[in-house]
């Protein structure tokens, strides 16, 4: 096997096989580029770039279901964004936990090749750590690949949510990443009608413990 980033021969790897609900794969680590650089799924090898796609007529975000999917999941997730875009903490950025089973992940498509996603709490999930439910459908995380950025795919994400759960509150986990406040801000100050649905939360997002993100940001500019 040849390593997709530095074309050198793989003699010696790490194997780390990850096991998450029903995801089953295993990963390969190249030790010169010392990054992830291709996954075993279903008995198969594939790089990085196979697993992401290879065009087509896919487009939009779409609902992970298959086995396949939640594989590209797992590249968007594990791979480039912890370790070939790694989250800046400065800019309130984290890696990210591999979705519950409950969760809603959605893939955001681009003929074809995956760009992003992002996962979704549902109102009413029980949240074992906090020992209590969710309060409303709360955006648990995001992200756009590097290359695909400043392009509205973010801003996309909060239009899919308005329209898939219209007149419904949305929570944000506290911290918002800076890009993502940003990004917030240019949603919420052209569409005044969905300034009072997004919320920055804590825990399960009850009263006391949620902030509205409209109210923080006006706040923040006096
Ligand atoms: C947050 C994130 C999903 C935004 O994706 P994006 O596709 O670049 O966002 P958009 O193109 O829709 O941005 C919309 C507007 O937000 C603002 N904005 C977004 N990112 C910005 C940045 N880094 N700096 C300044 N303004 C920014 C801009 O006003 C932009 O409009 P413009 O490009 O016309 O100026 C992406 O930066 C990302 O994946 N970041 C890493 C992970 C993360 O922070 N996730 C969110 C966790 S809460
Ligand atoms: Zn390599």
């Amino acid at each position: 096997m040849i390593c997709s980033r530095c074309r050198n021969p793989l003699q010696k790897y790490s194997v780390i096989r990850y096991l998450h609900h029903s995801i089953d794969v295993s990963t390969i680590t190249c030790p010169a580029c010392d990054v992830c650089i291709g996954i075993n799924l279903k008995g198969k090898w594939k790089n990085v770039d196979q697993v992401l796609g290879s065009g087509g007529e896919r487009n939009g975000w779409i609902e992970v279901s298959s086995v396949e999917d939640k594989a590209v999941h797992f590249v968007l997730s594990k791979v480039l964004y912890e370790q070939y875009e790694p989250p800046d903490s400065h800019n309130f950025e984290s890696p990210y936990d591999l979705p519950e089973s409950s969760d809603v992940v959605k893939i955001l498509w681009c003929k074809g090749i995956a760009v992003g996603f992002y996962t979704l709490k549902l109102k009413g999930t029980w949240n074992e750590e906090m020992g209590s439910k969710y309060e409303m459908n709360t955006l648990d995380t995001a992200y756009i690949r590097n290359s695909h950025r400043r392009k509205g795919y973010g801003t996309s994400i909060l239009y899919d949510l308005v329209n898939t759960y219209p007149g419904e509150n949305v929570g944000l986990s506290k911290p918002i990443s800076n890009s993502m406040r940003m990004v917030l801000s240019k949603f919420l100050s052209q569409h005044t009608q969905y300034r009072l649905n997004f919320w920055e939360i804590e825990g399960s997002g009850s009263e006391g413990f949620r902030t509205l993100v409209w109210y923080s940001m006006k706040s923040k500019r006096r």
